[in-house]
């Protein structure tokens, strides 16, 4: 049976090393750091997001606020708030829960956010420090991949890994980190041989891709792509997805894109879902907010 990857167990130790530094840091002299989440509409799976981003924040020491926004305020309105928060100096970290409705933009919202707040990670000028292995602020989720694979020990030098969805925020940022020379200056490269899969990737190329991995991270959301013949024995494999489905017996259920029961037999290593990446994307949330903080206190910036 494989290594379980606990997420949960894991992440409180991330939060539990946050606090320490936190409390080291308001110990100096500083307010504590700041989060401001802004949730415009009434999505029930995204509010329960950001409360548990706000309830993490507390336990790490962190002062988070949800600003609730009715789902028909203007793109302005939004732009107007968002820039409210870049100015004031309360205010250390900005995260716009996504998606944001159709009647926005949802890039130039992300884009809205000043670079130094943008504890997601998804401001163009982050994205594009990510890419040239800049030190910056990592989308939460891709951070969470990989701290979880660190801590886990799990070995990606020189091995052969696939990452399954292309996604800006969660499959482009996995497998940069995970391709890029562990030399450079982030100091987040992993230096594995990366295949990326999309919905365009045959089937029959996709199984192929995956067989020969020593390390398959799946983001799509499609319930049970990844079934136990895919998996090479004693591979690594960390189920990003999450899609909530209605079980036989009519409960609501979160599974991930994993067979888990089947692939468990044969993999190394494997997350669960939830209690795998999940937790990690949080916990991670947290370490880009108190960098933000620092990053303001220092007015130093990831910009070069
Ligand atoms: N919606 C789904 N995932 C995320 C995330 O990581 N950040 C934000 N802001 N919204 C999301």
């Amino acid at each position: 049976m494989a290594q379980i990857l606990n997420g949960n167990a894991i992440a409180k130790d991330v939060k539990d090393e946050l606090i320490v530094k936190i409390q080291k840091w308001v110990a100096e002299g500083h307010r504590p750091p700041s989060l401001k989440c802004i949730i415009v509409g009434d999505d029930p799976a995204s509010h329960t997001y950001v409360r548990n981003k706000v309830t993490a924040a507390k336990y790490c020491g962190i002062d988070a606020e949800t600003i609730r926004l009715d789902s028909d305020i203007t793109e302005e309105f939004l732009l107007h708030k968002i820039n409210e928060l870049n100015n004031s100096n309360e205010v250390d970290g900005i995260l716009i829960q996504l998606p944001v409705p159709d009647t926005m933009d949802e890039r130039k919202i992300c884009n809205a956010v000043s670079p130094k707040k943008d504890v997601d990670g998804f401001h163009i000028i982050n994205v594009g420090q990510l890419c040239l292995d800049m030190p910056t602020i990592v989308p939460a989720t891709a951070l969470g991949v990989v701290e979880l694979l660190k801590r886990a020990k799990i070995e990606t030098h020189g091995r052969d890994a696939v990452v399954i969805g292309r996604s800006k925020n969660v499959g482009m940022p996995i497998a940069m980190m995970l391709h890029t020379d562990k030399r450079h200056e982030s100091g987040l490269g992993m230096d594995a041989t990366v295949t990326i899969c999309h919905r365009h990737t045959p089937r029959a190329k996709l199984e192929n891709y995956c067989r020969n991995a020593d390390i398959i991270i799946s983001a799509t959301g499609i319930p049970n792509l990844i079934k136990a013949d895919m998996v090479k024995p004693g591979a690594t494999v960390v189920d990003v997805g999450i899609t909530r489905i209605t079980n036989a017996e009519g409960k609501n259920k979160l599974v991930g894109d994993v067979d888990y029961e089947e692939v468990v037999k044969v993999a190394g290593a494997i997350t669960p879902v939830p209690g795998g990446v999940g937790p990690m994307t949080v916990a991670m949330l947290m370490q880009n907010t108190f960098q933000a903080a620092k990053m303001l206190r220092d007015k130093t910036t990831v910009l070069q």
